[in-house]
């Protein structure tokens, strides 16, 4: 078997596509244009390029979009007074307070700091139980671009065997609870995990997010099973030239795809849908605001 390509960026170039005409209805019926307001602190390389390009994306698509960089020598009380004035900003109807903080500033803390309704990463608490108890909340943005590609491939999910490898508080946990939500039966496998080769054969439906490159192999897989990958690793690539690297996921992609019935690529595939995603939740949040 080959494996069918879920391709992530051209579903999320149309994702992006209907936020934007949603942005325009907004401005011209309404007068109201929504606003995500992304804070970076420190300069962790990676968090760079993602603040960058949601930056460049939700301009794209006809929203305001305000960044706030700020030095990693930042105190929580600083950070906390620029929450509290995004908070109380109408311009602003989503909050993204880019992960990981620096060590000295407690993420729970920050993220509890945030208006339920403006944290469009879902992370705050009170999204966190609604998501639990299946009401309308934020859904983190990662999972949900998964949930949207499985949902667009298979229809219903409805007694599907999922298994999700890793257990975030950002990917593994939530993508679980979406699934739960959509009538899978769910298994969350971690480092722990006794035998992660016999849990993972039997699923529909695998969701890596470990952050470990291409630690699941093909004879893994389920024959036709979907793999959606969440990890993007750096590898070395010396073979492209010197100081060259290549983007790797968590499933060896080559050996999967052999065997699964649909994967999604790194890069390409859950990745684009993230920001995707992320503008879906801002107008989300901006449409509730003025509801
Ligand atoms: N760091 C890695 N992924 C994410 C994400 O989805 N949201 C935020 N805020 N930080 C991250």
């Amino acid at each position: 078997m080959t494996a069918t390509i879920i391709d992530g960026k051209a579903f999320a170039a149309q994702v992006r596509g209907q936020v934007a005409q949603h942005v325009t209805r907004l401005k011209d019926d309404h007068g109201i244009t929504p606003g995500l307001a992304v804070v970076l602190v420190g300069a962790d390389p990676a968090s760079e390029v993602y603040v960058k390009s949601k930056g460049k994306m939700t301009k794209e698509v006809g929203m305001k979009s305000v960044e706030h960089r700020l030095a990693d020598t930042t105190s929580e009380a600083e950070l906390l007074t620029l929450i509290d004035t995004l908070n109380k900003d109408d311009t602003i109807h989503g909050i993204l307070v880019q992960l990981p903080l620096p060590d000295h500033l407690n993420e729970d803390l920050v993220i509890s700091a945030i208006d339920p309704a403006k944290d469009v990463d879902g992370f705050h608490i009170s999204n966190v139980g609604l998501l639990g108890t299946g009401q309308k909340s934020m859904v983190p943005c990662t999972p949900l671009g998964c949930l949207m590609m499985l949902r667009d491939h298979h229809g219903t999910l409805s007694g599907m065997d999922a298994v999700v490898i890793g257990r975030s508080n950002i990917v593994g946990k939530p993508m679980a609870q979406l699934l739960l939500n959509d009538s899978c039966t769910v298994t969350v496998a971690h480092s722990r995990t006794k035998d992660l080769a016999a849990v993972v054969r039997r699923a529909d439906i695998v969701i890596a997010a470990v952050g470990r490159p291409e630690m699941v192999p093909g004879d893994w897989i389920k024959p036709g099973a979907t793999i959606i990958d969440v990890g993007i690793n750096r590898l070395d690539a010396p073979e492209r030239g010197e100081g060259k690297t290549r983007l790797v996921g968590d499933v060896d992609f080559d050996s999967c795809a052999k065997v699964a019935g649909a994967i999604t690529p790194v890069p390409g595939g859950v990745g684009p849908m993230t920001i995707a995603c992320l503008l879906a939740n801002t107008v989300t949040a901006c449409c509730r605001a003025h509801d």
